[in-house]
């Protein structure tokens, strides 16, 4: 392939974007989609009909098609790594995944509403015969993200059999927070980690085991209340989980992209194994939807398009996301993760740095708390952004007064971006023409919510195409936790002989602090 800037459609774009584009009438109705349950505003982008219609050549030309077909037919597309990347399996029915994918989809899927439904009702017992009331997940990234923010998502306000906690940081507070107050014999463990290597992890579900053993004394009651999940399994067994409870991940699905196999355990564990099941199938209908349909009416590919106008060619260095609702909080840590480990990026796939900037910095919080926090510099600042608001047309509650001025909020937000103040005074005036797309969802169902996070995982996808990077692999993250290991021997004690002076400096000064240096 060759690189992004080289080819054609690039180049016109680049032309397009130093004339202001043409306002054009009907944008509405032209740039709006609708799917059951999911729509989607593109009309305040500064997009027109020429920029668009260089948006569909660039992707014409970068492979589009064949990258889509390759990714679903499970073809090696994380080359440094030699594997397919095969989420969109874990959701499809048996006759349309590739081989790789098989039975087991099937089968860990049947174990994993199996197992939710036998904690919900009480057939999995405590090792004393008590029924489990708290779920305390351990994982971090990919092991972790999109399990708490669907649970989140799907059982904020509700009346839900079971309590999920989530132990991600390596800070013992955090762990140490979860457990207070937990009642061992009434406590389900769920390790999830793809390698079982990942150092937050294990220290995590070591102190958990340790607690759990200081208070119960016994290794064989201990299996009764921890589950793994994890591609390792000799490690997982290792650790004392037996492997009955051990329920697969594979090769072939990415962290960042594994809500949908076992990992979502808990989802089913804490929203039930219905939800479980809506949230696939709400992914399903937009895989359905981004194969089917035509490039120009294809709302994960016009996301990744809209984006890379924006930062490629209009500059907008930040993708900022708001969700109007409270229940989707979590949706920017989750895209953090999605988005910059998949794509951020700075060589291509034979090896070569990119010619291209890749990226942009993801970031965003709840509205309306934003708006009164961080709004201040998107509606004034210098700094360039481009924003996704989402919206839900109706809550979960019954005070509508609330929602129709969460809605009001969101809304204006977006119309102050796009329309901004000419007010004379220069600090009271507000620029406009800052570029937003608005989804709506008519509620936040677990389908709802399958196909806004499936919507995203493909806008990453067609992204890493256009800028002809690996959206799999994350080889970025290496380096940091290979030096953690000495400073972790030198913070006890060992000699910092060969570290820079800075961090030689830090690690002495914070010995000399620590109440429990050595
Ligand atoms: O360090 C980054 C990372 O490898 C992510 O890609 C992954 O989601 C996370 O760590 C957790 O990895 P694991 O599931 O192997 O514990």
């Amino acid at each position: 392939m060759p690189s992004p800037d080289q080819l054609a459609a690039w180049q016109r774009l680049s032309a397009l974007a130093t004339r202001p584009h043409t306002d054009q009438t009907d944008r509405f109705a032209r740039y709006t989609i609708e799917l059951p349950g999911l729509f989607i505003d593109f009309s305040k982008q500064r997009i027109d009909h020429d920029v668009l219609a260089a948006l569909l050549d660039l992707a014409e030309q970068a492979g589009f098609a064949t990258a889509r077909a390759r990714l679903f037919s499970g073809a090696t597309v994380n080359v440094t790594e030699q594997r397919p990347a095969l989420h969109t399996a874990l959701r499809a029915p048996a006759a349309e995944r590739p081989s790789i994918a098989g039975d087991v989809v099937d089968a860990t899927l049947a174990r994993v509403l199996r197992f939710a439904a036998a904690v919900r009702t009480g057939e999995h017992r405590g090792h004393s015969g008590k029924t489990i009331t708290d779920i305390v997940h351990i994982g971090i990234g990919g092991s972790h993200l999109g399990p708490e923010l669907a649970v989140e998502a799907l059982t904020a306000g509700r009346a839900a059999p079971l309590r999920c906690h989530f132990v991600a940081n390596v800070d013992g507070h955090a762990i140490a927070t979860t457990l207070r107050g937990l009642d061992p014999a009434r406590t389900l463990f769920v390790v999830v980690s793809k390698s079982f290597a990942t150092l937050e992890t294990q220290v995590n579900a070591a102190s958990a085991r340790s607690w759990f053993l200081e208070r119960v004394g016994s290794l064989t009651a201990l299996r009764q209340h921890f589950v793994g999940i994890t591609a390792n399994v000799p490690a997982a067994q290792a650790f004392g989980i037996e492997e009955h409870a051990i329920f697969p991940m594979w090769d072939w699905v990415g962290g960042r992209f594994s809500l949908w196999s076992a990992v979502g355990l808990p989802i089913a564990l804490c929203a039930g194994p219905d939800a479980f099941l809506g949230l696939l199938a709400g992914a399903r209908a937009m895989d359905e939807h981004f194969l089917g349909a035509a490039p120009d009416r294809n709302m994960p590919l016009l996301m990744a398009l809209a984006g890379i106008w924006n930062y490629d060619f209009l500059g907008a260095t930040n993708q900022v996301v708001l969700p109007y609702d409270q229940r989707l909080r979590l949706l920017p840590d989750y895209l953090q993760q999605l988005e910059m480990e998949s794509n951020g990026k700075r060589v291509s796939l034979d090896g070569q740095p990119v010619s291209v900037p890749t990226m942009p910095i993801v970031w965003g919080g709840e509205g309306t708390n934003g708006q009164h926090a961080f709004h201040q510099l998107l509606h004034q600042g210098t700094s360039r952004f481009a924003a996704d608001f989402i919206l839900v047309a109706n809550a979960d509650h019954t005070l509508e007064e609330h929602q129709r001025w969460l809605l009001a909020n969101g809304l204006a937000q977006s119309q102050a971006m796009l329309l901004g103040h000419d007010d004379p005074d220069p600090h009271r005036r507000v620029t406009g023409n800052k570029p937003t797309t608005t989804i709506v969802l008519d509620a936040l169902t677990p389908g709802a919510l399958g196909a806004l996070l499936a919507l995203y995982e493909h806008k990453v996808f067609c992204q890493g195409v256009l800028w002809n990077i690996n959206s799999f692999d994350q080889w970025g993250v290496e380096l940091g936790k290979r030096l953690a290991l000495p400073i972790h021997d030198q913070l006890r004690g060992q000699s910092t002989a060969g570290q820079d002076a800075s961090t030689a400096g830090l690690v002495a000064h914070i010995r000399a602090r620590a109440r429990n240096a050595h």
